[in-house]
């Protein structure tokens, strides 16, 4: 099962495995890259100028991706990043992770999330970050726990991206939609995991260790006829999880998706699904704490600023002259 709740293929109900069809993944692709357009004037600069403050500039920058998948959070985080990096992807599913091929010096490992402590013991690189992709989510809250506790362990910074948040809204409205989601989001907590409630569990735990934590909102975004496509494949593996999960739903299900459907063909249907991105430094180690503290109790998600706060002093890091 996606991180979404849709799975394709090779779905498992374990708790502890949960495997992806790459389909999805391309499927998903345009609407992801969309998603996080948000967060280069948000997240990345904090990330950025910490990475600076802790000199990352000056070796190579080794990025742990969790549950990397077919490669597309480095796809899109890497070029982003002004670093020397060297990705390391981790993911507990080897059909997935070797679907497509990668840039030649990333390292696969076939591992489930559980083993990041290991490896960040084991690292010898001076610099790290963790990172994730629609991932949160489909974790259980034992494999959240331990992912955060890793992370706080060894004082590494952490990037975790497009985690669903449970909100959904689709225009025009129906009396159905939220019966529909409810039962859905139930389904994305079945057997132990996380669900919805995955971002607030590694926020509270990542705070609880001293961490500053910052966010954005990074919905899906999707209208006809653009998205078309992809809404209507949306729409009816959310629906499958909802009867899946609440069989006595089968019926509204059913005309509720055909009506859908119908708003499709007519070009009138508009979907946003919510995700959010969390950016978590170590705590008290630059001016971002401060001003992510402020922003943290106002549940300020998304402040515009100017991009890379200190955009001279990062050119003047990495040896760039001016644009
Ligand atoms: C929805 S996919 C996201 C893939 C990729 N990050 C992206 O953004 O396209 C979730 C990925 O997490 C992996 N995964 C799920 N649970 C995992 C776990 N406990 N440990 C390691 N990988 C896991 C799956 O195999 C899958 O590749």
């Amino acid at each position: 099962m996606a991180a979404d709740g849709r799975g394709g293929a090779r779905l498992s109900e374990s708790p502890a495995v949960v495997n992806v069809d790459p389909g999805w993944l391309a499927a998903r692709a345009a609407a992801d890259t969309s998603a996080r357009a948000s967060t280069v004037e948000t997240l990345l600069p904090d990330l950025i100028n910490y990475l600076i403050e802790i000199r990352a500039v000056d070796g190579i920058l080794e990025i742990i991706d969790l549950g990397a998948g077919t490669g597309a959070n480095q796809k899109w985080l890497a070029p982003r990043l002004p670093f020397q990096q060297r990705w390391i992807h981790l993911d507990h599913d080897p059909v997935i992770s070797r679907s497509l091929p990668q840039p030649g010096d990333t390292m696969i490992i076939d591992s489930s999330v559980e083993s990041l402590g290991r490896l960040l013991a084991e690292g010898s690189v001076d610099h790290r970050l963790v990172t994730c992709s629609a991932l949160l989510d489909v974790l259980t809250t034992a494999q959240l726990d331990a992912v955060c506790e890793a992370v706080i362990d060894h004082q590494v910074p952490a990037l975790f991206s497009l985690s669903v948040t449970g909100a959904q809204s689709v225009s025009p409205v129906d009396p159905h939609d939220q019966r529909l989601l409810d039962a859905f989001n139930d389904h994305q907590r079945r057997a132990g995991r996380a669900g919805p409630e995955a971002i607030t569990l590694a926020g509270t735990a990542l705070s609880a260790g001293s961490y500053t934590v910052r966010s954005a909102e990074t919905p899906w975004q999707l209208s006809t006829p653009g998205d078309s496509a992809f809404m209507a494949q949306l729409l009816q593996e959310r629906l499958d999880a909802a009867v899946a999960q609440d069989p006595g739903l089968s019926v509204i299900a059913k005309a509720w998706f055909e009506l859908r459907r119908a708003q499709l063909e007519l070009g009138v249907l508009q979907i946003e699904v919510g995700h959010r991105d969390i950016l978590a430094l170590p705590g008290g180690t630059s001016a971002f704490a401060e001003r992510a503290e402020v922003e943290h109790r106002a549940d300020v998600t998304t402040q515009a600023e100017p991009l890379y706060g200190t955009g001279q002093r990062i050119r003047e890091q990495i040896g760039a002259g001016e644009p």
